[in-house]
């Protein structure tokens, strides 16, 4: 199988290989450039350079026709069977996908499969987040070994194997973490070993299979649909302009340091409500946090329409990045918002303010200021609960909404930073008309989802998680579709 390339490269390459076959000599770049009526021959040199990169053409000297057919390297198809932690054990995996990988890289037999990194235990083996691993499906390992461990039938972890007078050792790859010791009760199962790494790299190009601009845009958008995997991958399948409305709840990155593990229970010192956070989806390193917002938002700018817009849901942990990145990309702020909490959980050790509020970025990329805001039902926006607000007097950026949920909200399962329907749907109502396209690309529990469809209007979601994926799909199917903005 081979790798795949885009559309424009296919125009390129096919020109090229029959200008061969014609002339029985390669085109220069300007030849391809009137060829195919692009307009710059410094695109025709980036789609040159994208098949040189994937084998589809080899460079041959330096003179202005020195490009030639290559067979590209023999690929096979091996399943992307889901995420692994180097950090945390987390659910066991399931099938999700396929990616192609260098025949030269696999053994002539064995099960082989991928799975994606999450989590950072592994770093000093140079395996990092985002990293794709391929595994042999084997039941054994040898001292030293990087394996997938499942414990207890339902964890799966990566980590170096290590077995003295009968007791199993887990080791991460990062002093940061503590081994896992395998204890008696508890039951190890190997899945297989490292046989090598598939770098993710920093940039969007360098990862051929997950973040690449030869992932085809699917003219058929997921209307409706709560699509699990990663935002990263789906944002970039969406059509230019083809989203009204986008409503993003990113990983706020404040769950430092995941190998401590605490419930509501044990919530003391830790400042505020938001704290009770760890997840691994949460704690990226700072600098890979800013390298995966530019990337999402670099997709959102490109799939808004002219008239649509686009907030996010911050803290003071990830707002300032995300205010610097919409800058950078010619996002333009519109307003910061700032949800009040007034009934945020209490700080307990007293030695901070009782953080009590959420930030939200207002932005939009189209020109002269196209976005849709219903100006006219902002200033006669009246909610009883919102005591900063008046009826018939405009709508200021601070909005007092009391962060409960309902029941109906919590019905099928809870999210740890779920967002309450009546901010979803104040933005909602606000910035959208009825049947546009809501947005959420890191949906949770499907809260955004839900408020755009009791409001009428379409929506998707893309989310990592299963089980919050599950969520959201129970709510969405059980909810009635016209809902007043009020719950
Ligand atoms: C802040 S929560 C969103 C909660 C949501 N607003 C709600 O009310 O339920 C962020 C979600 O993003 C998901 N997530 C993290 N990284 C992701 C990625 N790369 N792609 C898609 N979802 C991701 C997490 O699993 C988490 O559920």
């Amino acid at each position: 199988m081979a790798i795949p390339i885009t559309k424009r490269q296919k125009e390129v390459l096919d020109f090229i290989k029959k200008f061969i076959k014609k002339k029985k000599y390669p085109p220069t770049l300007e030849e391809i450039c009137v060829g195919l009526k692009l307009s710059a021959v410094s695109t025709v040199h980036q789609h040159i350079e994208a098949l040189a990169e994937k084998g589809y053409l080899k460079k041959v000297g330096n003179n202005a026709r020195a490009i030639d057919i290559n067979e590209p390297e023999a690929m096979v198809r091996v399943p992307l069977l889901g995420t692994i932690a180097a950090g945390e054990p987390i659910e066991a995996v399931q099938q999700k996908e396929f990616i192609a990988v260098p025949k030269t890289k696999l053994p002539v037999n064995g099960e082989i499969y991928a799975l994606r990194v999450i989590g950072n235990s592994m770093i000093d083996e140079n395996i990092n987040e985002g990293d794709v691993v391929l595994i042999k499906h084997q039941s054994t390992a040898d001292n030293g070994q990087k394996i997938v461990a499942l414990i207890d039938n339902h964890e799966a972890t990566l980590k170096k194997f290590y077995k003295s007078r009968g007791l199993v050792r887990l080791e991460p790859a990062n002093k940061n973490y503590k081994p896992i010791i395998i204890q008696k009760d508890q039951e190890l199962s190997i899945q297989g070993i490292v046989l090598d790494v598939i770098k993710s790299g920093g940039e969007i190009k360098e990862n051929p299979t997950l973040f690449n601009d030869e992932i085809e845009k699917d003219d058929n958008l997921p209307i409706n649909k709560i699509i699990c995997g990663d935002a990263l991958h789906h944002l970039q399948k969406l059509p230019d302009q083809s989203i009204d409305l986008i409503i993003a709840d990113p990983p706020y990155n404040l769950s430092k340091g995941n190998h401590i593990h605490f419930n509501n229970n044990g919530l003391k010192g830790f400042g505020g409500e938001w704290n009770k956070v760890m997840e691994n989806w949460d704690n990226l390193p700072l600098v890979d946090y800013f390298k995966f917002t530019a990337k999402w938002l670099k997709e959102v700018k490109r799939i808004l329409k002219p008239t649509g817009s686009i907030w996010v849901f911050g803290t003071y942990h990830n707002t300032g990045i995300i205010n610097l990145i919409f800058q950078t990309l010619g996002i333009e702020i519109i307003n910061e918002v700032v949800w009040y909490k007034r009934n945020a959980f209490p700080n307990l050790a007293g030695r901070r303010f009782t953080a009590s509020h959420e930030t939200l970025l207002w932005g939009h990329a189209g020109e002269k200021r196209k976005y849709y805001f219903d100006y006219k039902q902002s200033k006669e926006f009246h909610d009883p609960s919102d005591l900063l607000k008046s009826q018939g007097k405009q709508m200021r950026t601070v909005w007092d909404i009391p962060n409960n949920k309902e029941s109906r909200e919590i019905e099928f399962g809870k999210h740890p930073t779920q967002k309450p329907l009546s901010v979803c749907k104040r933005i909602i109502s606000l910035c959208s008309k009825p049947d546009d396209i809501v947005l959420s690309p890191f949906a949770g529990a499907g809260s955004e989802c839900l408020a755009a469809k009791e409001l009428g209007r379409k929506y998707i979601g893309i989310e990592l998680d299963e089980k919050y994926v599950d969520i959201a799909n129970k709510r969405l199917k059980y909810s009635k579709n016209q809902q007043p903005l009020f719950n």
